[in-house]
């Protein structure tokens, strides 16, 4: 029988693992140092958070949810995004409810059934911040900044910041009538999904990419002429606070977004060379979503970087592939001392001790192998040096394989590891 990796998903093998990690430990500084702490949700939740929160006419929550029944008959479903269990999270949290606002962010995969093409997966991997309790538009700036930030940091900086506003409570079911009158009078000329977007949710024709709708979508009365005055000021001061932190940005007035709980500020970060999935990231403000969760009203902002999308736009300045090189190998002698190379390294590692010290890379043979080829195993991994066991009468020979010679030997377990570690600290930038 043969297995595949299931339609639209994928195993980050050996090197791009090591620059998934890599991003993930830049993004996780950059986060920490705006002070944002990690919660971690479980990847399934209650269907009907996505329902109530996504969206019921949204595309995600229509076509794109994996939903199941438990054995007791409960509908769950994969996370399709990190939002809404985040905001659960934090009702669930009187702890988290203190804070006042709560800067969280959140890191793992989410799960759309998509049609599957470059830059577009049904499981997929988010990075994303939110920013709990805040309404001034200062929060709105922290947020999009954040966003740069870790984007420069992993070694993207040519990126464009599309901005746009929704309006609120006030304003929007205005706009959302006048989209609906507009396009009522040329259903004709929009395409099948914009018919029944216009029936469900209006607004989304706007955001539509299929060619003959364009000519229609020009035309279409813009959102930023619709704003009430408190979501225009709002907006204004966002610009006025981005300009300010020196991020460029450009008015996008038909970004509508593909989620239903944004209110006032949406954005969406572009990277030139993605192609049609080009968005790396985007985000937004949701001043209802935690009180039509149940909670109090709470207005907040936040965004998900696409991390599947985010290291295919970074080439440099990732570390370089291949496996990294052993600072050590250990080469078992004879067939019976597999076992006590394996407890040679463990304790040359030295992480058994109090932790002080950053291990060294030691491996041993696993296989029994003659010590030729051992050696040889050593050499092809680009192992410093060799140490061989068991110790002869005097103590452990060791043979330094980059000089091509035998080092002194070391009496006791205890001075070669002391010996190795401080070898490694001296010739570190000699090497
Ligand atoms: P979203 O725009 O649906 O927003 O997703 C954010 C990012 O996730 C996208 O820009 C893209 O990079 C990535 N992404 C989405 N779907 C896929 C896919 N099928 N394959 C690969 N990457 C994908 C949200 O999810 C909101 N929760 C963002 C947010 C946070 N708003 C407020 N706070």
């Amino acid at each position: 029988m043969k297995f595949q990796v299931p339609r639209g998903t994928r195993d980050i093998l050996p090197p791009d693992s090591e620059r998934w990690a890599f991003i993930e430990a830049q993004a996780r500084t950059i986060l920490g140092s705006y002070g944002y702490r990690e919660v971690r949700t479980p990847i399934f939740e209650s269907t009907d958070l996505f329902v109530r929160s996504v969206g019921v006419s949204t595309d995600i929550v229509r076509k794109e949810l994996y939903t199941f029944d438990d054995r007791k008959g409960r509908s769950l479903t994969l996370r399709p995004e990190g939002t809404a269990p985040l905001v659960r999270a934090y009702l669930e949290s009187a702890g988290l409810r203190q804070e006042n606002p709560a800067r969280l962010y959140y890191l793992g995969p989410m799960f759309r059934y998509e049609r599957p093409q470059a830059g577009r997966y049904r499981q997929f991997w988010q990075i994303g911040a939110e920013l709990l309790g805040a309404q001034d538009p200062a929060a709105d700036a922290e947020m999009i900044d954040l966003f740069v930030s870790i984007l420069r940091a992993v070694g993207l900086s040519s990126v464009k910041v599309l901005l746009n506003s929704l309006g609120d409570d006030a304003c929007r079911p205005v706009y959302r009538d006048r989209v609906r009158d507009y396009f009522g009078g040329h259903l004709d000329q929009l395409c099948g999904d914009c018919r029944e977007r216009w029936e469900t949710n209006p607004l989304r024709i706007l955001d539509c990419k299929v060619p003959s709708c364009q000519p229609l979508l020009e035309g279409a009365p813009r959102v930023l002429d619709a704003l009430c005055d408190a979501c225009r000021d709002h907006f204004a001061a966002v610009q006025t606070a981005l300009r300010a932190l020196g991020i460029e940005l450009e008015v996008a007035p038909r970004l509508v977004r593909g989620l239903d709980y944004y209110t006032r500020t949406v954005f969406e970060v572009h990277a030139a060379n993605l192609g049609a999935q080009n968005a790396v990231g985007g985000g937004g403000r949701y001043d209802q979503l935690v009180r039509e969760l149940g909670g109090p009203q709470t207005p907040s902002i936040g965004f998900s970087i696409g991390m599947d999308r985010l290291v295919m736009t970074t080439g440099e300045p990732l570390p370089a592939g291949g496996p990294p090189a052993p600072d050590v190998y250990v080469v078992a002698r004879e067939p019976g001392a597999t076992i006590e190379a394996l407890a040679v390294a463990r304790a040359l590692r030295g992480v058994d001790d109090s932790g002080a010290r950053v291990p060294l890379r030691v491996m041993a043979d696993v296989q029994a192998r003659s010590v030729s080829s051992q050696m040889k195993v050593a050499s092809r991994a680009g192992a410093k040096r060799v140490v061989f066991v068991p110790p002869d009468g005097d103590g452990y020979a060791v043979r330094d394989m980059i000089e091509g010679k035998d080092d002194m030997k070391q009496p006791d377990l205890d001075s070669l590891r002391s010996w190795l570690h401080a070898r490694r600290a001296t010739t570190a930038e000699a090497r």
